[in-house]
């Protein structure tokens, strides 16, 4: 009997399937995958792949920004209950009320949102891109900018702009211990603080490098100088880490002890080893992944009224990346 992995492999080649993973997923899903990406690079293979089925493992919106830049593919999620703190932190309706309350703003949207969200956007943004794309934006223009305010306020501190926030968070992210990083720090004095912009703002000002999770480990791929990083994002990314730099040590930065309990590996639990992971994204299991290809279940569907709108800032973004 072969083993679930190379089942897998086999399904995606009767059926001409894609597998696509985000960084966050479980190793054994990345080490499937046809495609391991961050946010963006996600969105850009799903607009160019000649595959029928494309099996998104990651959250429901990134299987739903799959669906909508690719109407006419089956997409798929191996666990449909997979959601996403901040993309729940803003609703279509508040959206919609708060864009009344400003008629001459823009709205930039985080790719954590929902198809009804994008909908009601004029450009989507990732943590790759968003710097690269507010400073292309006419800077008469007021923005608002949801639903994380940690990488809103980023943005404004780089680009000197005062966009308007939403006050909607990652709950991993924000819960990263500065306490634990000052004292990484000062037992590793040389060492890169590697942060992800969803942090909270007293961590990105203790951090070396910023960036989405794709340039964070681009950052260690191209610093071999460096023997050690600690590194303050969702803990997935470190098994892509330790698979690049094989030598090199990544110091996960554990949560702040008053939200561990309860929180870690995705177990109702006491945290014991000090990760940082997203319950959501661990949902996806290889058993899960396996089920949803063979049985295409699972299947994403966007409404089509919701989808003609929600692509125009998508396909913005990818233009303006
Ligand atoms: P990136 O994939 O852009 O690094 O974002 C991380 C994240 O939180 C995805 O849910
Ligand atoms: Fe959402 Fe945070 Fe999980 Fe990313 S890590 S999917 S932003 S809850």
């Amino acid at each position: 009997m072969n083993s679930l992995s190379e089942q897998i492999r086999q399904l995606c080649k009767e059926k001409n399937a894609i597998i696509m993973a985000h960084y966050y997923q479980r190793p054994e899903i990345q080490d499937v995958a046809d495609f391991v990406g961050d946010s963006l690079a996600l969105a850009q293979v799903a607009a160019k792949t000649n595959a029928d089925i494309i099996v998104m493992c990651g959250v429901h919106f990134m299987a739903e920004t799959a669906k909508i830049l690719c109407p006419d593919k089956k997409v798929l999620i191996p666990e449909p209950a997979a959601g996403c703190s901040l993309a729940d932190s803003c609703k279509a309706e508040d959206l919609a009320a708060w864009k009344a309350e400003h008629p001459d703003h823009l709205v930039v949207s985080y790719v954590n949102t929902s198809a009804a969200v994008k909908a009601l956007t004029d450009v989507v943004v990732t943590s790759s891109n968003a710097l690269k794309i507010v400073k292309q934006l006419p800077t008469d223009k007021p923005i608002l900018f949801g639903p994380d305010q940690n990488l809103g306020g980023y943005i404004n501190s780089m680009t000197g702009r005062k966009m308007d926030l939403w006050n909607g968070g990652c709950h991993v992210h924000a819960r990263f211990s500065v306490e634990a990083i000052l004292s990484l720090k000062q037992q590793y004095p040389d060492t890169k603080v590697l942060a992800h912009p969803e942090c909270k703002a007293i961590v990105l000002q203790n951090a070396d490098v910023i960036g989405s999770t794709q340039a964070l480990l681009n950052y260690a791929k191209t610093h071999p100088e460096q023997k050690r990083f600690i590194v303050a994002t969702e803990s997935g990314i470190l098994h892509e880490m330790q698979k690049s730099c094989p030598d090199v040590e990544f110091i996960p930065v554990p949560p702040e002890m008053t939200e561990r309990i309860g929180m870690c590996c995705a177990q109702p639990v006491a945290n014991q080893c000090g990760c940082n992971e997203c319950e959501y994204m661990r949902m996806n299991t290889l058993q899960k992944l396996y089920n949803c290809l063979r049985d295409e279940i699972n299947e994403i569907f966007v409404a089509e009224a919701v989808a003609k709108d929600a692509i125009k800032p998508i396909q913005r973004m990818l233009e303006m990346s």
